[in-house]
């Protein structure tokens, strides 16, 4: 084997071992500006939407250390309004990894500073997969779990895993 060859194989080997949560936990922010408002001065749904896409891929990306595509985003709810002028926080990591595939958590507040308030304003989850340069499947690595909360998000995404296979399969077969 030469030198090349044992340096790669490292490498990969140093790719491919678990991680813990914490290392992909990933913050954003974002201060709402009107051109990211409708004409009622509201943040647009689709702005968060493509901030919660990027807050989520920061995260895939520091765990996989690769490159990650968007497979899916499950359901997401706009629970207050945000208003320009406010600093919207986004907060991300790998709830579990399958085998090329994993699920990421974002959760978004929003930050009023003149009135001093925070608010929980939506969650999503997201699973990205990851791929090499030609867009090639990559294993990503197993994720460790450290806190209870991180162990329930853990075992909650398992069980929406199984949701979304089936809701796959369902729609296959319906074509
Ligand atoms: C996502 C993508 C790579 C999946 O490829 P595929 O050939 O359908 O692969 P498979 O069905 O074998 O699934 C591969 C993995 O993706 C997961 N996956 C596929 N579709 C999924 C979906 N709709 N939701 C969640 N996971 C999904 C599978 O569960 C599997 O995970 P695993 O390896 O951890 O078990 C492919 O559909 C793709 O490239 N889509 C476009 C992605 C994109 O352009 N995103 C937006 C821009 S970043």
């Amino acid at each position: 084997m030469t030198h090349d060859a044992v340096n790669l194989d490292a490498t990969r080997h140093e790719i491919l071992a678990a991680r813990p949560v914490h290392d992909s936990q990933s913050e954003m922010a974002e201060i709402v500006l009107p051109n990211d408002a409708n004409p009622l001065g509201a943040l647009l749904g689709g702005r968060l939407m493509h901030w919660i896409d990027l807050a989520g891929a920061m995260a895939a990306h520091r765990h996989s250390r690769n490159y990650v595509v968007t497979a899916s985003v499950d359901h997401i709810d706009f629970l207050v309004p945000v208003r320009v002028g406010d600093l919207v926080l986004l907060r991300s990591s790998v709830n579990r990894v399958f085998h090329t595939s994993m699920e990421v958590g974002v959760k978004v507040f929003v930050e009023n500073y003149i009135a001093d308030t925070a608010k929980h304003v939506s969650s999503a989850y997201l699973t990205f997969v990851a791929v090499d340069g030609v867009g090639h499947r990559l294993k990503v690595p197993a994720v460790i779990p450290e806190t209870e909360e991180q162990q329930r998000r853990y075992d909650d995404a398992g069980r929406r895993r199984e949701i979304r296979r089936s809701e796959i399969d369902r729609r296959r077969k319906s074509r």
